[in-house]
């Protein structure tokens, strides 16, 4: 089976949240049980094409936008210590800037960029003479590709036995663009966009609903999400679009690659550890974590540590932190060490929080991936108050590492987090339902109870580390969903 992956992220070039580690270990895990599949990602400014071997090549692209032709190069190269290709669109109008989406603030050209880049997928197979059998697109980004799969593509050899499967990350970004312009850039003009057409959502046009409409199967990134999704709290204003498509809507949990984090290899950490010497091993990169941060050894470094790693996001409830942290650092009941960028109000918040408890609250603002698994391995909890989750990759990872989520039990956290029961010693975590700061400090409390308390702090944390989520089951789960996708339109492959 051949599939071709349309992206606007994939680690480790180009990464703004877990859409780009999730698509890479998908291709990544097909590539291992037989499956090729092809990658295109805008050529933005900042990967590095140096470091990670990417060569110009001599194809251009001429991709139709509106009545016109506008250009693109392509770059070819691998992703790191595997067979699979990646292929980056050149164009410098469009990609070369500092930021994926924006810098911060989304760029006002977004629509027409990835309206170019999603049709410049296709002239990249052809360009390539790749014959897919899969299109697989990612969030709203990419989510024209859909429809210009079932419309002027089907008529063209290469495509026109090719199933499209369109995956959400997150239905709060959706895409939505003056249809002047959406319409005009991406070919099929205003006489498609009429209220109710595919294209129109509340007079707009709303990239995510095009994805969803003109896809063979949908998918979403937890079964927990698939089913909230379908409901007015969580659908974000498409939850009858999704309910309309609900028999082509499936939940495949999101996986971990292993490879690349399990405390037992990982080569970021101050120590490695593995399930016989996790107390000693995350003890070791605690006590090291925080005399890096310049923490007194004098102060007390048997608090618990609480970490975070996370886009400083409303996604993420950083608003229930803020509403309490302060209060519970002076209360002495934890030490918060955070590492995230985002919202600049946030930002500012943790540095204004850092500069007020230097030894108390660890921040760190920006993105660096060796602090995030040096976080993730060393502090005693990770905090996760989403207001929603469509799945979330890092609760996964601090499982990995027996540290214990405390989550709000909502989206993919459901799927993935147990709540500890301290009679039958089972479960990973702890967990609060309403989105309330009173509840998720009583959440804190309860995990508290157990810190270091034996047999319990050892069972917790032994439990988590034994919890299995890897990559490989995920690439599987799709690779049934694609079957489905071509059954419908009438392909059988084994
Ligand atoms: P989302 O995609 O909504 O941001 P996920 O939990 O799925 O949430 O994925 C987040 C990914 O981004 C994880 O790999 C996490 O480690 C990483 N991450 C988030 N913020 C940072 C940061 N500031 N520095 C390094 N990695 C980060
Ligand atoms: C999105 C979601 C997150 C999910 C990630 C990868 O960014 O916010 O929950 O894990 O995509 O699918």
């Amino acid at each position: 089976m051949n599939i071709l992956v349309a992206t606007a992220e994939i680690a480790p070039f180009a990464k703004a949240g877990g859409l780009a580690d999730i698509v890479e270990y998908l291709s990544l895990e097909w590539e291992k049980v037989g499956y090729k599949s092809v990658v295109v990602l805008p050529k933005y400014q900042f990967i590095d094409t140096n470091y990670w071997g990417f060569v110009p090549t001599d194809m251009v692209l001429y991709v139709p936008i509106s009545h016109w032709v506008e250009f693109a190069r392509l770059w070819y190269g691998k992703l790191p210590n595997s067979n699979t290709d990646v292929y980056l669109v050149e164009n410098q109008d469009y990609f070369s800037r500092l930021g994926i989406y924006g810098e911060p603030d989304e760029y006002p050209d977004n629509d027409r960029r990835f309206i170019f880049f999603s049709r410049a997928v296709f002239e990249t197979a052809k360009a390539i003479g790749f014959r897919p059998d899969i299109l697989h697109a990612h969030d709203y980004h990419t989510a024209f590709t859909m429809a210009f799969l079932k419309s002027f593509y089907r008529y063209d050899p290469l495509f026109s036995n090719v199933a499209g499967v369109y995956t959400i990350h997150n239905l709060a970004y959706q895409g939505i663009f003056d249809p002047k312009r959406a319409m005009e850039f991406s070919t099929f003009g205003m006489k498609e966009f009429y209220p109710g057409s595919w294209f129109e959502h509340n007079g707009a046009v709303n990239t995510m609903k095009v994805g969803i409409m003109f896809a063979d199967k949908i998918t979403t990134v937890s079964p927990n999400y698939a089913n909230e999704i379908r409901l007015p709290y969580f659908g974000e204003g498409l939850h009858s679009v999704l309910s309309l498509r609900g028999a082509d809507l499936i939940g495949i949990l999101n996986g971990v690659n292993y490879a690349e984090w399990s405390p037992e290899n990982d080569e970021n950490l101050f120590c490695t550890y593995n399930i016989n010497n996790f107390n000693e091993g995350k003890l070791i990169n605690k006590y090291e974590l925080l005399r890096s941060f310049g923490v007194p050894e004098e102060d007390n470094y048997e608090l618990p540590l609480i970490g975070s790693v996370t886009r400083l996001a409303e996604q993420k409830g950083i608003d229930l932190l803020v509403y309490c942290l302060e209060t519970h650092l002076q209360n002495n009941w934890f030490r918060f060490i955070l590492l995230g960028s985002g919202e600049k109000k946030y930002e500012d918040y943790f540095r204004y929080l850092q500069s007020k408890y230097p030894s108390k609250a660890l921040v760190h603002i920006g993105y660096s991936n060796s602090l995030a698994h040096r976080i993730i391995a060393s502090s005693d909890y990770l905090i996760l108050p989403s207001r929603f989750e469509p799945c979330g990759l890092t609760q996964m990872y601090a499982l990995r590492y027996g540290t214990i989520p405390i989550a709000r039990y909502t989206g993919g956290f459901v799927d993935t987090i147990e709540e500890y029961n301290p009679v039958s010693m089972s479960g990973t975590g702890f967990t609060f339902y309403q989105y309330n700061a009173d509840d998720m400090s009583y959440a804190i409390k309860r995990a508290f109870d157990y810190y270091q308390k034996e047999p319990h702090w050892s069972t917790i944390r032994k439990n988590s580390m034994q919890k299995d989520f890897s990559a490989e089951k995920t690439a599987m789960e799709y690779i049934k969903v694609f079957k489905w996708a071509l059954e419908k339109i009438g392909r059988v492959i084994t």
